[in-house]
């Protein structure tokens, strides 16, 4: 039977890219077969105990936490698989959006880029810790009055940020947007957005974020 020329050349191609994947298949297979099997490290679920776990003990808003962890546990992961505090949110587990940002001896820290067991003997505050219902932190009280938010997931790191921030200003500790770096730092908007710049919203709060921060600001003045 005689085919066209390009029915042909079709039929070439499928035929020789079908037995390029095959003999790929075949290498892999041997490649697999001639290599002893690598055990990848995990984090186990939560709930399961891990040969590894180690005990660690954390104070957390003024309790202290007797806990058994694997050391990759992050701090993240500890606040809120073995602890229970969910306030704290974990958004991209990368260091990126700061919505698991809590303070670890009064400074702002990620907590998914630390690890649980590097913090035994610091103090650290969740957004549970820093106010509650009735008993507001000055700064949650302004986030409610600003409406500094709509979700909601990104307003625990943010709060925290945002106390973090002034005490870095109040210790006069200067940013990128600083103009004089031997003066003490005023918190301007400008200032305010530059620090507040690792903390992602997004449904886009952020006018009235810095609103809320200011008013703390000028009434710690
Ligand atoms: Fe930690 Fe995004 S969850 S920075
Ligand atoms: Fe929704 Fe910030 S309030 S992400």
């Amino acid at each position: 039977m005689n085919f066209p020329e390009s029915a042909s050349l079709e039929v070439s191609r499928r035929v020789v890219i079908a037995s390029g994947v095959a003999g790929m298949t075949t290498n892999l297979a041997t490649a697999q077969n001639n290599t002893p099997p690598v055990s990848v490290p995990k984090t186990p679920p939560t709930g399961q105990d891990s040969p590894v776990d180690i005990p660690v003990r954390l104070d957390i808003n003024g309790r202290s936490h007797a806990l058994k962890l694997d050391p990759r546990t992050t701090l993240l992961d500890a606040l809120r698989e073995h602890v229970h505090l969910t306030g704290t949110k974990k958004g991209c587990d990368h260091g990126q959006c700061g919505a698991c940002t809590v303070m670890v001896n009064d400074r702002r820290v990620n907590s998914c880029l630390t690890l649980a067991v590097m913090h035994e003997g610091d103090r650290i505050t969740t957004i549970e810790g820093l106010g509650r219902p009735g008993q507001l932190h000055p700064m949650q009280a302004a986030f409610v009055k600003h409406d500094g938010f709509q979700c909601g997931y990104c307003t625990p790191g943010q709060v925290c940020s945002a106390v973090g921030v002034l005490n870095e200003i109040r210790a006069g500790v200067p940013s990128h947007v600083s103009v004089d770096l031997s003066s003490i730092q005023k918190a301007t908007p400008d200032e305010i957005r530059e620090r507040m710049s690792g903390n992602l919203c997004r449904c886009g709060a952020y006018s009235n974020i810095l609103d809320a921060i200011q008013e703390v600001a000028g009434n710690q003045a």
